[in-house]
């Protein structure tokens, strides 16, 4: 059945686990997303970008998840929409049926330029007051996600975007999260705290310490009732990244998000854990290899068989590793 965000994070913080936010853009994702749920009995996230409602169409993206829920009627899932540039957005993705809507007013609606405190505080609250009405969850965002090593918010291509932000803009401060939890209403907050989106967030392998886990502490401690959310969270696996390699493909050599650290961030308060980067390398590693070695297929499904198992094998592990898995 369809649920809130409210709803599910209410419960992984009485229980102390971590939800996984995967996007999805097609029947394969939400296909492998809803496999590995069901093998291991946990709930679920899938969240859709404007992009991916671009990609697929709305009402096809919408009737892939609402075929989820008709076929696995035993899962909760939320249908959660990552990254609206602007009100009308959240707006029409209520109407489409989203349980849950983010509005993310960190940045101007070109979702490039940093945004005032006021302009955020502003269209957060405009949502919340709608979707409230009408029992649906918001997420709000407050800091500019980048990484502390590069001071980089981030491009999928790995060519940094728009300049390099200050140590002050990486990390969301405790009494403005406060503050703006107070003015908006938001269900669930997503932070700053040392993550980037894509594949190209740290340059060297992950020491530990990659998280400023004292701030999600203080956080925490200032919004207790509000659900903390990691955006940029994909591990980059370092065995993905070989097979695309090694099968034709030419990413740099890069790192994500040790499980370890996530781990170590839902022990202290998030509970929402986006995931769209390690999906798109699992794909994209297993249809190489496939490919590659199977010069004579050409029947689509097989290598689509082949993604949507790699898509799974990532999913069920991070369901296991979250402490998600047997919560459904
Ligand atoms: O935060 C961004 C997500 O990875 C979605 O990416 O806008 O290319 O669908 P997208
Ligand atoms: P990744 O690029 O690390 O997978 O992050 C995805 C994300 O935050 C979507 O909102
Ligand atoms: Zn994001």
């Amino acid at each position: 059945a369809l649920i809130s965000l409210r709803q599910l994070l209410d419960h992984a913080a009485e229980h102390g686990y971590g939800m996984p936010a995967y996007n999805a853009n097609n029947m394969e994702q939400v296909h492998s997303i809803m496999e590995a749920a069901a093998a291991v009995d946990s709930p679920v996230i899938i969240q859709a970008s404007a992009g991916a409602r671009k990609y697929a169409g709305e009402p096809f993206l919408r009737h892939i998840i609402l075929a989820a829920v008709e076929q696995y009627p035993d899962i909760p899932v939320c249908l959660h929409q990552d990254h609206g540039s602007e009100p009308a957005v959240c707006f029409r993705s209520i109407q489409s049926g989203f349980t849950s809507v983010m509005m993310d007013g960190s940045l101007m609606p070109d979702m490039k330029t940093p945004s005032s405190y006021d302009y955020n505080v502003e269209v957060t609250r405009k949502v919340s007051e709608l979707a409230h009405a009408v029992g649906v969850s918001v997420e709000g965002e407050l800091g500019c996600l980048g990484s502390l090593e590069t001071g980089m918010a981030g491009e999928e291509d790995g060519s940094g975007a728009e300049g390099v932000l200050s140590h002050d803009q990486l990390l969301t401060d405790p009494d403005e999260a406060a503050d703006f939890v107070k003015k908006t209403a938001v269900d669930a907050l997503a932070i700053a705290i040392g993550t980037s989106h894509g594949a190209y967030k740290f340059t060297r392998p992950p020491t530990g310490d990659i998280l400023a886990i004292q701030r999600i502490k203080e956080i925490h401690a200032r919004i207790p009732n509000t659900h903390l959310v990691m955006h940029g969270s994909s591990s980059v696996p370092q065995d993905w990244l070989e097979i695309i390699n090694s099968f034709g493909g030419d990413m740099g050599q890069t790192y994500g998000v040790p499980v370890e650290e996530i781990q170590e961030g839902i022990k202290h308060g998030v509970r929402k854990v986006n995931i769209d980067t390690d999906l798109r390398m699992a794909s994209t590693g297993a249809i190489r290899k496939f490919l590659a070695e199977n010069p004579k297929e050409f029947d689509p499904r097989k290598f689509l068989i082949a993604s949507t198992k790699a898509m799974k094998g990532i999913c069920q592990a991070r369901y296991e590793a979250f402490g998600c898995a047997g919560m459904a």
